[in-house]
């Protein structure tokens, strides 16, 4: 384990406030965050998953694990406020496209409300926070580019997930604007990330725990869209780009109130095809059949994200390549049913792996200083 690249520094002893640390990248912020020695408390929902990611890496004893709804304005306030935390890292949300078409009430209640709770407490802070909110790439108005959107690109969504993150981001400029002046004890910037995979996502109706769910019981996987493409990213990616994000903000007012992309290093576009294929070589005998009843891509509404901004102001790019983030992925799954090492101690061993290689490639959060 390299216990001394910049991140090590920054967050080592800190108190950090997680929100929807029981999901999947809050699972992987909450193990890396805790490997790196800081002091967690983590505010979500119970997993909705079973198995679970959060449950199995067995941190409920090590942080402080706190169940409630990101809507209770009181609770919140006064969690915030009892812990005085040195930074926030604001994740929870109803997630899913899907779900929001079902409860679109709910998902604009705890992504816009929930976020304007947290906001509203940070007014109340006497201590110096650092604040990483989260929204998403989809919270731009997809507008059929084909070239990467930019952090000034219009925002919109055409569904209640991504309207509610386009308003997510109104209210938190309408915070910032009032509330959180270059003067303010509270910095607060924003991450936008696109779709993200890697081990311990169970998710229903996702292509990776798909096909690894189907490959575990030797059965061959359908695939229904082989020609889709989306900007594959390993969960680690989006979280070296919000830490980084913190880091920053916390040294310097120059990123106060900014937005930043973080997206796949990859030119070119990868399909579910590609997925499958390469995910067949690091899993032996894996197999699947064309679902679909058309031969081309007549899909649309891919969005890419540029990512120049975070480059430029933070020295972060992502650090793998695509075949390496599905040989990490399929690696977690594999070691996962062998059964032989705990949930644990295979997700600390791939954070390490990512420091290692991000170190190797000259990263400048990987580096020690
Ligand atoms: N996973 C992706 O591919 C992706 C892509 C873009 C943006 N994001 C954003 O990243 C963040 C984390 O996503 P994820 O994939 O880990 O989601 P997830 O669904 O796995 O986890 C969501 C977390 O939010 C918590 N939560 C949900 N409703 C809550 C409520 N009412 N009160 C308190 N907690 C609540 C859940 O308990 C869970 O801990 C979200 O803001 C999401 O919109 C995710």
């Amino acid at each position: 384990m390299n216990q001394s690249n910049l991140f090590y520094k920054t967050f080592n002893g800190k108190k950090i406030l997680i929100t929807g640390h029981t999901g999947f990248k809050g699972s992987w912020l909450t193990s890396w965050l805790s490997l790196m020695g800081a002091n967690i408390t983590g505010l979500a929902l119970d997993p909705i998953t079973s198995p679970s990611h959060f449950d199995e890496i067995n941190l409920e004893k090590k942080i402080n694990d706190i169940r409630i709804d990101i809507r209770d304005h009181k609770k919140i306030n006064t969690i915030i406020n009892d812990i005085k935390p040195d930074f926030i890292f604001h994740l929870a949300a109803q997630a899913l496209v899907k779900e929001s078409l079902n409860n679109p009430r709910d998902t604009w209640e705890t992504n816009v409300i929930g976020t304007i709770n947290l906001l509203d407490s940070c007014r109340n802070l006497s201590n110096h926070c650092t604040v990483v909110l989260i929204t998403s790439d989809k919270c731009y108005k997809n507008s059929e580019w084909i070239w990467g959107y930019r952090e000034t690109d219009i925002l919109g969504g055409s569904d209640p997930y991504s309207g509610s993150k386009a308003a997510t981001e109104l209210a938190i400029y309408s915070y910032l604007k009032s509330y959180f002046n270059n003067n303010s004890k509270v910095r607060i910037s924003i991450g936008r990330a696109g779709n993200v995979i890697g081990g311990g996502d169970w998710s229903n109706d996702r292509i990776i725990p798909d096909i690894i769910t189907a490959w575990n019981k030797k059965k061959e996987v359908k695939i229904r869209n082989p020609h889709s493409t989306r900007p594959w990213q390993h969960v680690l990616e989006p979280l070296s780009g919000y830490l980084c994000l913190a880091m920053n903000l916390n040294e310097g007012l120059k990123i106060h109130g900014e937005p930043f992309n973080f997206g796949p290093n990859d030119k070119y576009n990868y399909t579910v095809l590609d997925v499958a294929n390469t995910m067949s070589i690091h899993w032996k005998g894996g197999k699947w059949v064309n679902a679909s009843n058309t031969s081309f891509n007549n899909e649309s509404g891919l969005l890419k994200l540029n990512c120049d901004k975070a480059m430029e102001l933070l020295k972060w790019n992502a650090t793998l390549t695509f075949e390496e983030t599905i040989k990490l992925t399929v690696n977690w799954y594999k070691d996962y049913f062998k059964n032989e090492l705990n949930t644990q101690t295979i997700t600390n061993s791939q954070i390490s792996e990512y420091e290692k290689i991000a170190k190797e490639r000259n990263l400048n959060w990987a580096q020690v200083h």
